[in-house]
């Protein structure tokens, strides 16, 4: 499968967001990438499922929920009533991760796992026969513009191996031209990139520096 770019709205100007949903649709974004965090499974706060419905509402291309919360069984209802159309649980969320998993799997949209840098690929085990997205971090989750983490993306050697066909293998953190190249080379088919896109001048020559990754391997 061809290489699915997905800028993250968490480095978008959020004073405007349905303009940063069309720049980056623009630029060639097949994905939009919107980070929600609970302000206990990571040290911030972010988008809850009203901004959620928002985004959906501007967005022509897929809105994929990455669920950086505790007990995200009783969060996944509301992002899927607002319109996301892939929903990503952390394998390491207390609460009951895979019933929040199978939740989305029910609701027919295309169901994700998340496992942060130090977190071994056997964690994400039960979840990758049915997994349509497993997202290995390539940074702590919490916060955009930190340093890619080579090492983290080194497990999606193994992932490839235990998934299905198409399911997306994405990395999340620090991705830009150069790391982009790395998790191409790792497995990776799915990058999401805040700082890298929506930091840029010309955020289409960006997604486009990302793409090359592609054709390198
Ligand atoms: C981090 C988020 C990422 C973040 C990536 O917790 O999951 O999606 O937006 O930001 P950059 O690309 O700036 O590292
Ligand atoms: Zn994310």
């Amino acid at each position: 499968m061809s290489l699915l770019v997905a800028p993250s709205l968490l480095a978008a100007d959020a004073s405007r967001l349905a303009e940063e949903v069309a720049r980056a649709e623009a630029a060639g974004a097949d994905l939009l990438h919107l980070d929600i965090m609970d302000n206990h499974f990571v040290p911030n706060l972010t988008f809850g499922p009203h901004v959620c419905a928002a985004v959906k509402k501007a967005a022509r291309v897929p809105v994929v929920a990455h669920l950086m919360v505790e007990r995200p069984e009783s969060m996944v209802g509301p992002f899927l009533d607002a319109g996301a159309d892939v929903v990503t649980v952390h394998a390491e969320a207390p609460g009951d991760p895979l019933g929040a998993f199978e939740r989305v799997l029910a609701s027919g949209r295309r169901a994700g796992v998340a496992l942060n840098p130090d977190t071994p690929p056997e964690a994400g085990e039960r979840f990758y026969p049915r997994a349509g997205l497993v997202l290995a971090m390539t940074v702590f989750p919490g916060f955009g513009g930190q340093k890619y983490i080579a090492a983290a993306a080194e497990k999606l050697a193994v992932i490839r191996g235990k998934v299905r066909p198409g399911t997306w293998l994405e990395v999340d953190g620090g991705i830009n031209a150069e790391t982009a190249r790395h998790a191409v080379s790792c497995g990776a088919n799915c990058l999401v990139a805040g700082t890298y896109v929506f930091g840029a001048k010309d955020a289409a020559a960006a997604i486009k520096s990302l793409r090359v990754a592609e054709r390198s391997e």
